[in-house]
Parts: structure tokens; C-alpha cells; sequence
């Protein structure tokens, strides 16, 4: 399997691919690959000739310093693994910082008509730019007629579709469901990082979750946060950060339950100094 370390030689290469008329997916990550992202690389080679799997742990969109220095980098995993799914489709870039940025990591900024201001936006400052700057960055470089996120990052998805939108990119953005651990547990990369008691505790986000969703059948948003939020406080390994039920196409926050609009909830929590995001379809 190709490991592509330098724009020129991916862009040349899908040129290369294009010219003989099959079709490109891109499927971009930050690499410590895990089943969730393996799912949406098989969802992309199925619906495309060739799969670009960019594997790239973007500085610009880290808030926190601490966080990525600690992100896993496990490149020959990653590798290894790509090769299971298939050995002649899979094209990885893998660029250095340096190849992407020339020494000035600054992200460009974006006006995302106010997604970028919910939730995450809230909580990591500057995340969203720097999300919306490398991914503009790989849609330039590997041009691909179609691209695949998860759906565990639903505000990075919906900003992306914005992006593209807002930019006349011509790529079709894909949307994936989340994929879980048996245990619940929304697969992350971040995940082999927790120790193993907080591992053992983690589940209890989406089951706060399906609980929540319950709920919401008969209560109010108001009464269905204040209900979470009480069964965080009542946790002793992890730290609510938000719990959020919102619009899906707005992202707001929902006032008044209204059946011709669609919700989901949101939560983000610290399990000791690792932040875990979930979410889930309310209808
Ligand atoms: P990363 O966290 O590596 O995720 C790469 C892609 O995999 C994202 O679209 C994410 O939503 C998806 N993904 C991760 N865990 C998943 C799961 N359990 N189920 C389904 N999909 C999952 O998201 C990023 O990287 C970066 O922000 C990136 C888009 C690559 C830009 O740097």
C-alpha cells in the first residue's frame, strides 16, 4: 500500500486516477484508526473505485496544547490495518506538517452562519477554523468526488457540508452512523488513552443518552437536561461538560419541541483529563 507523504505526488496520482475515469473517495482522519473509521473507509470503497484515507493529526484545530502532544500516533497500525480492508484501493496520505502549513500554522477563518457557535464552538476555541481549514486544504489537494465523516462528530459533519456549500467545493459529503463498542462506548480514538476504570465507566455517556431519548418522548428539553445533568453530579469519575438537545439542521438549542423539526442530544464529559463527545438521534 502507497503511503503519499507530499501534496504534489497525491494530487498527480489522482489526476492520474480521474483521467482513466474512476472515481475517488476521501475519507479524512487523524489517524489511531479504530472500527469506526474503518466503517467509513468501507462504506467509501464500496461506493468508489479508489479511497484516499488521509491520516493527519491536524495542530490547528487542538485548543488544547496538552491534548495534542498525547493524541495517539500509530502510523504502521494504521497501515496494517487499511491493508485488511484492501491492499490495491486505498491510497493513505499521511502529510507532515510542514507539507500542509509551510511553517505558519494559522488557520484561515470561516463564517459557518453561526453552527460554529453551539456546542464545541463553545467549549474549543477556534476548533471549528481549524477543522474547516485542513479540510478545504485535502478537498483542494485530493479533489475527490466524494468525502465520508462520522456522524460521532455531527457538528463537524454538518459544518462540512456548510463548508462545501458555502465554498462551491465539488465534492458530495457522506454522512456515517456512529459506530460503538459493545459496551456502548462511541469508538474514538482518544479511547486508548483511558485508564481502565474510567474505560469501564465511559459507557454510562450513551446510556445516558438512550435514557435521555426516553424521555424526551413525554418531557421537555428543559426537564430531560436538568435529569442528566443530575445523574452526572450524582457520577464520581465523570464531568459533565454540556448536555445539549438541539435542532439538527441549526444546531440551536430546542425551546419548544416542535413535530416538524428533527432533535438530537449532545454531551461532551471528561473522563479524568480525556474529553469524550456522543450523541444521538432523538427522532
Ligand atoms: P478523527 O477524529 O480521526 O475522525 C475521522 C472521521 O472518523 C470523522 O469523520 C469522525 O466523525 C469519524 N469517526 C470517528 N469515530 C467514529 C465512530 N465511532 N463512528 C463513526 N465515525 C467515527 O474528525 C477528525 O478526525 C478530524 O477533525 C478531521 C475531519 C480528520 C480533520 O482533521
Amino acid at each position: 500500500m502507497k503511503v503519499f507523504s507530499q501534496k504534489m505526488q497525491i494530487s498527480a496520482k489522482v489526476d492520474e486516477l480521474k483521467a482513466k475515469q474512476l472515481t475517488v473517495g476521501l475519507v479524512p482522519t487523524m489517524g489511531a484508526l479504530h472500527q469506526g473509521h474503518m466503517a467509513l473507509v468501507r462504506k467509501a470503497l464500496n461506493e468508489n473505485d479508489k479511497v484516499v484515507v488521509s491520516i493527519f493529526v491536524n495542530p490547528t484545530q487542538f485548543d488544547n496544547k496538552d491534548d495534542l502532544i498525547k493524541y495517539p500516533r500509530t502510523l504502521d497500525n494504521d497501515v496494517e490495518l487499511l491493508k485488511t480492508v484492501s491492499k490495491n484501493d486505498i491510497l493513505v496520505y499521511a502529510p507532515t506538517v510542514e507539507d500542509i502549513y509551510k511553517g505558519n500554522t494559522v488557520s484561515q477563518k470561516f463564517d459557518f452562519d453561526g453552527l460554529e457557535f453551539e456546542m464545541e464552538g463553545k467549549f474549543r476555541n477556534g476548533h471549528f477554523d481549524g477543522v474547516g481549514t485542513i479540510v478545504k486544504r485535502f478537498f483542494e489537494i485530493v479533489k475527490p468526488h466524494r468525502a465520508y465523516f462520522g456522524e460521532k462528530d455531527f457538528q463537524q459533519l454538518a459544518i462540512i457540508k456548510k463548508l462545501v456549500k458555502k465554498h462551491n467545493i465539488p465534492v458530495k459529503v457522506i454522512g456515517c452512523p456512529i459506530h460503538r463498542e459493545t459496551s456502548g462506548l462511541a469508538m474514538s480514538s482518544r479511547n486508548t488513552r483511558l485508564k481502565p476504570e474510567y474505560k469501564k465507566a465511559a459507557p454510562f455517556i450513551y446510556k445516558t443518552l438512550t435514557t435521555a431519548k426516553e424521555k424526551f418522548g413525554t418531557k421537555s428539553a428543559n426537564k430531560v437536561s436538568e435529569w442528566v445533568e443530575k445523574e452526572f453530579a450524582k457520577h464520581d469519575l465523570l464531568k459533565l461538560e454540556y448536555f445539549i438537545i438541539a435542532d439538527t439542521k441549526t444546531l440551536k438549542p430546542v425551546i419548544r419541541k416542535s413535530n416538524k423539526k428533527t432533535y438530537r442530544a449532545f454531551i461532551a464529559a471528561y473522563a479524568d483529563d480525556i474529553r469524550l463527545i456522543d450523541n444521538i438521534a432523538l427522532n
